[in-house]
């Protein structure tokens, strides 16, 4: 599926081809109407990946005006002076960046690829889109500002593209992470024969301690929307008497107040609304009922690793997770955010 590193058309299956298209359709729909201004940035591809949407902007009918690194200067007075009223200006790389033609960006689009030379690129301020071009063969759309698009429109396709690429190679990638789940479903003190959902299952790496905390009268469920990431976690779920949900954490196939306990494990901060998944999790547990939320990696140390500051508006940010888990029928009971891991719990409140 993956693997090509050139970004040329003809190097790519035609599965990667059908990727780049849906990546540049949703690219395409959330350039807004008018004489606007784009920016592509980040990595040695932006001017490819400029060329590519101006063509599929120009495929849909509308006029575009590429700002290169070349001949800047020459580009800018060629737009100036066309004339039709919905040119979009459509430019690529650092120093157009720094430099909006009209004072400011209307869309600023980053690639987000392997840091170049050892070093992270910035990724300057906060673009509006975010493409992740670490494989050049296998774009994937990671953020579209909801001003641009409504995330019903790009989210599932792209998140399920994302991890469908990295299900193979997951457990390999992050096998040794498996004692720290171990150790927070412990310490979560879940009740033997309870109904727990793994909810953002990925491989099941959870599955077998979830058995262990709930025994052999519990049920445990893995749920995710990625059918790649399910194939995997057959052989975990099959040891652990686990089922397997193939479901959108956003609309939860299960009835209010069926369950016990939710296990979320670096499923919320990949959702486009993450307040709203926590209500959908609400929806479905018990009043007492348990909420843990788990990643193997600190806040700080998951950032430093993406090349990225920490931001105290985040999800998880301790402040904002309280808020958002009060609003949304939770009391939040742990949180602990060291290097090492993230683990926070939360007990439902009555309706
Ligand atoms: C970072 S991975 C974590 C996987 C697993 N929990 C682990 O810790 O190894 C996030 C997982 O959430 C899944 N996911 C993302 N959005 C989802 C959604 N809306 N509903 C259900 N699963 C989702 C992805 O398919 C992926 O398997």
């Amino acid at each position: 599926m993956t693997g090509g590193a050139a970004l040329g058309w003809g190097d790519l299956t035609d599965e990667q081809m059908r990727r780049w298209a849906d990546v540049l359709d949703h690219l395409t729909a959330a350039v807004p109407p008018g004489r606007v201004t784009v920016v592509v940035d980040g990595g040695t591809h932006a001017a490819v990946v400029a060329d590519r949407l101006a063509d599929a902007l120009r495929a849909t009918g509308r006029p575009c005006a590429r700002l290169t690194d070349a001949t800047p200067l020459a580009d800018e007075d060629a737009w100036r002076a066309e004339h039709a009223a919905d040119a979009v200006a459509l430019a690529d790389g650092p120093r157009w960046r720094r430099r909006p033609p009209t004072g400011a960006w209307d869309v600023t689009v980053w690639l987000r690829t392997r840091p170049v030379g050892g070093d992270r690129i910035d990724r300057g301020g906060d673009p509006d889109v975010v493409v992740d071009l670490h494989d050049p063969a296998w774009p994937v759309i990671r953020h579209v500002a909801d001003r641009l698009a409504s995330h019903d429109t790009w989210y599932l396709g792209e998140s399920r593209a994302f991890f469908a690429a990295r299900a193979a190679r997951w457990d390999t990638a992050f096998g040794d992470d498996l004692p720290a789940y171990v150790a927070a479903v412990a310490e979560a003190a879940l009740p033997a024969g309870a109904v727990v959902v793994d909810v953002g299952c990925g491989t099941g790496r959870a599955l077998p301690a979830l058995r262990d905390a709930v025994g052999p009268h519990g049920t445990v469920v893995g749920l995710d929307v990625t059918p790649q990431m399910l194939a995997v976690a057959r052989a975990a779920a099959r040891r652990a008497g686990a089922h397997l949900v193939l479901g959108d954490s956003r609309r939860l196939p299960l009835p209010d107040g069926s369950v016990d306990a939710v296990f979320a494990a670096g499923l919320l901060t990949h959702l486009p609304d993450p307040e709203a998944g926590l209500r959908e999790l609400a929806r479905i547990t018990r009043p007492g009922g348990t909420l843990v939320l788990f990643h193997p990696s600190g806040r700080a140390a998951l950032a430093a690793r993406h090349g990225r500051a920490l931001r105290p508006d985040e999800p998880l940010a301790e402040a904002r997770l309280r808020g958002s888990a009060d609003r949304t029928g939770w009391t939040v009971t742990t949180y602990d955010d060291p290097p090492h891991r993230f683990f926070a719990t939360a007990v439902r409140r009555a309706p």
